[in-house]
């Protein structure tokens, strides 16, 4: 018998951990052959529909014959307007639609490709320590080295920046923030985005602000603040937007990555040997969710996960959770673990409980002891889900 052989990979990619969510699905996918169903609260995947003039948008423009063939490299000179005419109504920001945006495959895509653009061998790019996990696998595809930056409860979930070591400032190209944030639900002010841009200024460094939670605010007015507000922060910064979690669209897989010019074309060089560009109706649809979409609808909608979390907060207690601050904004619950390590409490909820959740671990030192739980999961599973939890875990 010959052994079957070995298909040999590329280094960069031998060396990648695995995509974290990648085991929980496998789990998933183990449970499921078994007939069991688990409710996903793991990722952050919005349950809810687009408003329906998105959807009704898609439906029409797939009959009409001069939607099928390809778009450009840059999308729909519309859908880049539309982007331009939404921060300027959301944020008061002025972009060039055809200097400053560039529409993405869904925000993930750019995030990875904007490395591949700009970073290689002997390259630092500065990650916070929770962060969503494609800016440090991007990082290490383009072969650069990952500073992490610690985020602690006490600062507020926020980077000190004066804590960046002399080194790093130095061979910095990139730094990654992400407010409001994925996990641990923190926001931050413009000033401290103002802070961030005079520090990247000082050290050449581009700032890369992953904006997706921007239309997910609870309890007030959103939107939160965008980078680009602060005065002349297009010298040195971007912001990436997406309609995946503003607009329930996730699987349309369409944004944007705006501001700075200069990297708006590298990503461009990037992105046209790789891609080539949406669907055109998902461009229609998207221009329609960016101009018509009406402040009550996303308001009801963020009512509705406001709840979800009123919810888990006040079963946290009774299943093993405790929840310091109840979150602002984003798609999730950050919550402390007790009496057990965050991994241990993940296992026995999904094998347990059925019901799979983020552990903080996953994600380095300072996610150690809390689990992330979505809150885009329907109500009635939810309720479902916490009894199950409840079963599992039980404190009176
Ligand atoms: C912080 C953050 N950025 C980016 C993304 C990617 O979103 P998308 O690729 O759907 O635009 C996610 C998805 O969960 C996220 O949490």
């Amino acid at each position: 018998m010959t052994t079957p052989r070995t298909l040999p990979v590329a280094r960069r990619i031998a060396e990648l951990p695995n995509y974290p969510f990648v085991a929980i699905s496998q789990r998933i996918q183990e449970l499921k052959a078994q007939g069991i169903h688990v409710t996903r609260m793991d990722m952050g995947s919005p349950d809810l529909p687009p408003p329906p003039i998105v959807i009704e948008t898609m439906l029409q423009a797939v009959q009409r014959s001069d939607m099928h063939g390809y778009s450009n490299y840059r999308g729909t000179p519309a859908f880049r307007k539309a982007v331009a005419r939404y921060y300027k109504r959301r944020f008061d920001v002025e972009l060039d639609p055809d200097t400053e945006v560039l529409p993405l495959l869904g925000s993930k895509e750019g995030i990875v490709n904007l490395m591949l653009a700009l970073v290689g061998e002997g390259d630092v790019v500065l990650v916070p320590s929770l962060s969503y996990p494609a800016y440090a696998s991007g990082a290490h595809l383009a072969q650069a080295e990952v500073v992490t930056l610690p985020m602690r409860p006490e600062n507020g979930f926020l980077p000190v920046l004066e804590d960046i070591p002399q080194q790093a400032r130095q061979k910095a190209r990139l730094l990654w923030l992400n407010f409001p944030n994925n996990p641990t639900s923190a926001f931050c002010s413009l000033d401290y985005y103002a802070d961030a841009v005079a520090f990247c200024q000082a050290h050449n460094i581009l700032l890369a602000s992953d904006n997706a939670y921007m239309e997910v605010v609870f309890d007030g007015e959103g939107p939160a603040p965008s980078v680009l507000q602060v005065p002349n922060a297009k010298s040195t910064a971007v912001e990436f937007m997406t309609l995946s979690k503003s607009f329930n669209m996730a699987g349309w897989r369409l944004g944007a990555m705006v501001g700075n010019a200069e990297a708006v074309s590298a990503l461009l060089t990037v992105k046209s040997n790789m891609d080539s560009g949406h669907f055109l109706p998902t461009y229609e649809a998207g221009i329609v969710a960016l101009d018509q979409t009406s402040d009550e609808w996303i308001r009801e909608r963020n009512a509705r996960y406001a709840a979800r979390r009123d919810r888990i907060v006040e079963v946290a207690p009774t299943i093993g959770l405790e929840i310091s601050e109840p979150p602002r904004g984003a798609l999730y619950v950050w919550a402390k673990v007790v009496g057990m390590n965050d991994e241990e409490y993940a296992l026995r909820a999904l094998n347990e409980a059925h019901v799979s959740v983020a552990y903080g671990s996953m994600y380095g030192e300072d996610g150690r002891g809390y689990i992330r739980m979505s809150l885009g999961v329907a109500d009635d599973e939810l309720e479902d889900a916490l009894e199950r939890l409840y079963k599992t875990f039980g404190i009176r």
